[in-house]
This record gives structure tokens, sequence and C-alpha cells, in this order.
């Protein structure tokens, strides 16, 4: 038995319809279907190699060593891989993301998408994206959207077979820009994972459930047919709904700061004296604000000048998951 060894890169992704609570934590199928779009530049690079002298999974991530529940969560991939493609070898992960920790920016997407693409590629398997999909969701939910390219929808499917995401547009169709403000580079102190665990202790997760198709639908209209104040309007009133039911489930959950309401705020001013601008936030308080290309110098020059903002990061619609 010889070394087995693939690369691959695969975007983070800021999801405009959200994920938040599983039918099914343990095969991670969501309580309702959700739709991103991946970041362009914000992106993991991981190395997978299989070698039959290793006694055990190591997984180095920006060239620390890291054991305990993180290299659990990445051997559980891993052994998903080993079963499909009947190997036993243990494996070193080396991962790098090229966008700050706590950032706002959930690494487990692209984490999760660039592992499932290089593990199952140097475990000797030739998985379609479908495929790869699903793998890359069995590591974290929103990884399931980092494998296809451009704006993506993750179907809830009816098990575990028909649960993947894929693309309906590619990333040149619609030339929308994230501008994210960074208010707190705190890290967060429940992590999206207990966070879906507590979604159905609210009594407002099984509204925001039943609503979802009808939100899903004038989101992935306003994107095919580039609507930018009926998408303005969705993503924000889709975002507001996953925070009420973060902040009334037991115990509670309140992710925003009060720069976080203030950028709200403004965003909402800017949009009615014109500037398109829409706001959406994930289980942070750092906010993602969605404008058009042309617009996004003035949005970003425009959140620096806030008191409570103390960087902006920038990103276009990004391709799906690739072997390099
Ligand atoms: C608020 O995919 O990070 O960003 O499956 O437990 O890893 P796990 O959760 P994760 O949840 C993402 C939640 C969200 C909304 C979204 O991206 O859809």
């Amino acid at each position: 038995m010889s070394t087995k060894t693939a690369t691959s890169v695969a975007c983070a992704n800021i999801a405009f319809i959200k994920y938040w609570g599983n039918r099914d934590n343990a095969l991670r199928l969501p309580s309702n279907g959700s739709i991103s779009m991946n970041l362009d530049g914000l992106f993991t690079h991981t190395t997978v190699s299989f070698q039959p002298s290793l006694p055990f999974d190591e997984l180095i991530i920006n060239g620390h060593e890291v054991a305990g529940k993180g290299l659990t969560r990445i051997s559980h991939i891993l052994d998903l891989a080993r079963e499909m493609a009947g190997i036993k070898m243990n494996a070193e992960v080396m991962s790098e993301n090229n966008f700050p920790s706590g950032a706002g920016i959930a690494s487990s997407a692209s984490a999760f998408a660039a592992l499932a693409l290089a593990s199952s590629k140097a475990a000797g398997l030739d998985l379609n994206e479908a495929e790869l999909s699903r793998l890359a969701r069995r590591g974290s939910g929103s990884a399931s959207r980092s494998i296809p390219s451009g704006f993506v929808e993750w179907q809830m499917g009816t098990g575990d077979n028909d649960c993947v995401a894929v693309s309906i547009a590619p990333p040149e169709h619609w030339a929308l820009v994230d501008c994210v403000a960074i208010v707190s580079a705190q890290h967060k102190k429940t992590g999206s994972t207990e966070g879906h665990a507590l979604a159905w202790t609210s009594p407002l997760q099984a509204a925001r459930v039943a609503d979802a198709t009808r939100r899903l639908d004038i989101c992935r209209n306003a994107i095919l047919q580039k609507d930018f104040e009926v998408f303005a309007n969705i993503i924000e009133h889709d975002s507001d709904m996953m925070h009420s039911v973060m902040m009334t489930s037991t115990p509670p959950l309140m992710y925003w700061q009060s720069a976080t309401i203030e950028v709200f705020h403004q965003v909402r001013e800017w949009r009615a004296g014109g500037l398109p601008a829409a706001y959406t936030v994930d289980a942070g308080a750092n906010v993602h604000v969605i404008t058009l290309k042309e617009y996004a110098g003035e949005v970003e020059k425009r959140l620096r000048e806030l008191p409570g903002v103390s960087n902006v990061l920038v990103a276009g619609a990004g391709g799906g998951a690739k072997l390099v």
C-alpha cells in the first residue's frame, strides 16, 4: 500500500435563505431548504494524504495541530470516505483558510467542502457533484452548498440520498458583492452545531419552517430575474426570522451587538435613498451587506465610516469546489 494524496479548494458561502435546525441531527438533514452564494477569493485549501504508516488521523489547520472535537469531526468524514472506498489507512489532513477566523465567515462550509473532495479523491473515489455535496453535508450542513458553483440551493430532499445542493445560476449570472462589516472579531460563544440543536425549543421555529417554501421561491426568482429590490427585502426578512428563532430558543441565543443593529438601520436608509444594499447575518455579530458590483466601492466606504465597524471584507460570487 502506498500513500494516496489529493488537494482541493472550496469557497465559503453566504446564505440568503438560512439553514437553522435539523430534522435529523446525526445525518444533518435540515428542517428547511436554503439558498446561498459562494464567496470568491475566501477559500479553504486542503490536502488529504492516506498513509499506511500513520497510527491515527492527523489534522493541521493553518500550521497548528488540532486534536479533540475538531479532529473527531474530520475523522467522521474520513471514515465515510474510507468505508465507500474500502480502505483502512489513516490520513493526514492539512488545511489552510485564506480568511481570518472569527471574521463572520464560517470556515466550516469551505473546510468540509474541500475535505469531502480531497478525501474522496485521495481514497480513490470519483464522486459526482451530488455525492460530494452529500458527503460535505455530513461534516457541516452549509458545506453541502460550497460544492456546486455560484448561486446554490440546498434541497431538503426526502432523506439522505436526495438531500443535496445544486447550482441554480453560475457566478457570472449576477454581479452581487458581499461586503462583510466586521463589528466583532470575538469568537462566538455558541457555535452553529449547538445552535441548530436548540432551534426547535423556540415556538417560532415551526412558523419559520412552515413558511420556508414561500421565502425560497421568492429568493430563487429574485436571483433568476436579478430583481434587487425583491431580493433585498426577502433576505433581510429571512435573516430577521432566523435571529428571532435564535433569540427565543431555550437557552436564548443573541448574536447581535449594538453595532450590528446600527448597520441594519444604515443599510435600510441607504436603500431608501437609492443605493442597492441589503443585510444578512449568520450565527455571529458581523453583517454581510450585499450589493451590486458597481456600488461595492461606495458601500465599502460607507461601512468603513461607521464607528462600530473595524474592517470590511469584500467578495463576489465564486465557483464550486475544485481539485488542484
Ligand atoms: C446561520 O452549517 O455551520 O450560517 O451543520 O452544524 O456545521 P453545522 O452548521 P452550519 O450552520 C450554518 C448556519 C447559518 C445559516 C446558513 O449558513 O445557512
